[in-house]
């Protein structure tokens, strides 16, 4: 289902904003937003900053050749911010006046959910056309296989562990890894299995402590003399990693435990090819959704294939956990 907007079918202009947080990717997506409307004739903007810059009229014509050599770049050419005055409907008219002064007609969302739900009230308010592009590297959008930016950052992660591995086996330590994923576990549960963890700890899964610690003794006879354990930013047990490590710790004496954070280099770093090809297709499947008069959709991939969601299904929907890597990830860690 795809919600249509009268005006549209004309379209002559298009703005395009990166907004939550940057994702690997997005630069690809900026240019192919950019080229695709070089493509179809239409005008193309570009908004520094988000919806803030867009409330600022910080809004610049952009064309083919301002995205050159973008494609390989991490974070956003367009930076991002999280606005709260794009929050109150003053906020909002500021920024369809200033939308409305350079005669844009549709804008493209590059962000998370809460990017996708602004973008939503602004276009029920106002006579604007609206699309989504999914950038994070959480991976937590309904309606996408993958969003920009997840895997990149699973290579990031597995490149990582590998080398936190190297000091685990050499010390014979007890590794606990946190990735990133406020709500969601797909960064952990992939890179878990990806780099040989011994457990995965997320939010979708509250395993408690007594069962980790049990499961790290059994590990530990069974001739393990080092270990990784994998723990999401949101994984309920505990009220930290830190705090995790210490209770594992004091309860298992013959592991030398330590704690890697990995924080925001997850976020950085050029796109893997992958992620530079879904960035191409997402930016040109927003440009046509918007010329067939199409508003109010995220742009998502499925089984390879491009794809539409309700923006309002894309807010609301959760993006489950596999449950097969799950079953996998145990039977990995005999
Ligand atoms: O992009 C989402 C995310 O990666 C979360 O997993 C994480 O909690 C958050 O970004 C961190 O955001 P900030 O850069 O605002 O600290």
């Amino acid at each position: 289902m795809t919600s249509t907007n009268s005006n549209i079918s004309k379209i002559t202009k298009i703005a395009v904003l990166t907004s939550g947080g940057d994702s690997p990717g997005m630069n690809a997506a900026i240019r192919s937003v950019v080229r695709s409307c070089a493509y179809y004739k239409i005008s193309c903007f570009g908004v520094k900053q988000g919806y803030q810059g867009l409330i600022e009229g910080k809004i610049n014509p952009l064309g083919p050749r301002s995205v050159n050599n973008i494609i390989n770049k991490g974070g956003t050419i367009l930076k991002s911010a999280r606005s709260n005055e794009f929050r109150t409907k003053e906020g909002r008219e500021k920024a369809f006046h200033n939308l409305q002064k350079q005669g844009i007609e549709a804008l493209v969302v590059i962000g998370g959910d809460g990017s996708f739900t602004g973008g939503l009230i602004f276009q029920e308010e106002f006579e604007i056309s609206v699309i989504g592009i999914p950038g994070t590297i959480d991976n937590d959008i309904f309606g996408t296989s993958h969003t920009l930016g997840y895997d990149t950052a699973l290579n990031t992660v597995v490149e990582a562990v590998d080398k936190i591995r190297d000091t685990a086996i050499s010390h014979n330590r007890l590794f606990f890894v946190e990735v990133m994923g406020r709500d969601a576990g797909h960064i952990a549960l992939n890179t878990g299995i990806g780099a040989g963890a011994e457990e995965i700890l997320i939010p979708e899964e509250d395993m408690g402590l007594e069962r980790l610690l049990e499961s790290l003794k059994r590990s530990k006879k069974s001739g393990k003399l080092s270990s990784i354990v994998m723990v999401a930013e949101g994984d309920k047990i505990g009220k930290n990693v830190f705090e995790l490590a210490e209770y594992i710790e004091e309860n298992l004496p013959d592991y030398e435990v330590r704690v890697s954070v990995l924080g925001h280099m997850q976020r950085g770093g050029a796109p893997t090819c992958f992620d530079r090809v879904l960035a191409s297709r997402m930016g040109l499947k927003a440009v046509e959704a918007l010329r067939d008069g199409i508003s109010a959709n995220m742009v998502g991939i499925n089984c390879g294939k491009m794809i539409l969601t309700p923006l309002k299904k894309a807010i609301k929907g959760k993006s489950k956990i596999d449950t097969e890597l799950v079953r996998v990830s145990e039977i990995m860690r005999l």
